[in-house]
């Protein structure tokens, strides 16, 4: 009989102690006897990291690198910081140039149909929020941008032979006014591909 309550209690307790507490919560970390895969080397997004030289923990695209599936007129990765040229700053002879840069290698049909839609997809991304898909100045922020005062210009008061392309490549870079820049979300190509798409869009709107 002794052996009897004794084993009851010890089975009482090991029951307890195995099922009793699951589900609620501690303030210490449990004791892991079997870690399987709980703790993980891993970087955590936007944490440091001391595995790569300059510490950080999220990484920039490789420069130069082309996407795979690449279509024809997409450029190897490139933001340009510090660099200049047409194609880094949107400058001729120190003032704002018209024409896509040479450095996009735009030489057929195809190339610029490619320029276009990555244009139009980084547009609709990027842009359509506040200027509209059409371009026409009522995206969905501008309209809430409105209410407050703050006015989103319709793309089509920026004609060409006013506003040359290099000067829409410097507003998307660096913004205007109340408008952010995009030199760290958009690599040097993708911005010319907007300047191209902005223009088509003006066209279409005539
Ligand atoms: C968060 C809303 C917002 C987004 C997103 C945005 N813009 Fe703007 N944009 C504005 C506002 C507001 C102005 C007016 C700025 C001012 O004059 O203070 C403006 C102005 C402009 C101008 C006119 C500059 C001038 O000379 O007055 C151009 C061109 C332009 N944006 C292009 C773009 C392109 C291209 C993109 C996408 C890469 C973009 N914008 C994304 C809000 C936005």
């Amino acid at each position: 009989m002794k052996y009897f309550f004794l084993s009851l209690i010890a089975l009482s307790i090991l029951v307890v102690g195995v099922f009793g507490f699951r589900g609620d919560k501690f303030s210490q970390a449990p004791i892991q006897v079997f870690p399987d895969m709980d703790d993980q080397d891993k970087v955590k997004a936007q944490t440091p990291d001391s595995f790569f030289a300059d510490g950080m923990g999220s990484r920039k695209p490789v420069m130069g690198t082309i996407p795979r599936n690449a279509q024809a007129g997409v450029m190897p990765v490139e933001f340009g910081a510090g660099r200049a040229g047409y194609y880094f700053d949107g400058k001729k002879d120190g003032t704002f140039g018209n024409g896509l840069p040479d450095d996009l290698k735009i030489g057929s049909e195809a190339d610029m149909t490619g320029l276009l839609g990555r244009g139009e997809d980084m547009f609709n991304v990027h842009c359509a929020i506040c200027h509209g898909k059409a371009g026409d100045g009522k995206g969905v922020v501008g309209y809430h941008l409105g209410k407050v005062g703050v006015t989103v210009p319709s793309l089509y008061a920026f004609p060409q032979d006013k506003f040359p392309d290099g000067y829409i490549y410097e507003v998307i870079s660096n913004g205007k006014g109340l408008m952010g820049g995009y030199k760290h979300n958009l690599p040097v190509r993708d911005r010319w591909a907007i300047v191209s798409y902005l223009r088509a869009l003006q066209a279409s709107a005539k």
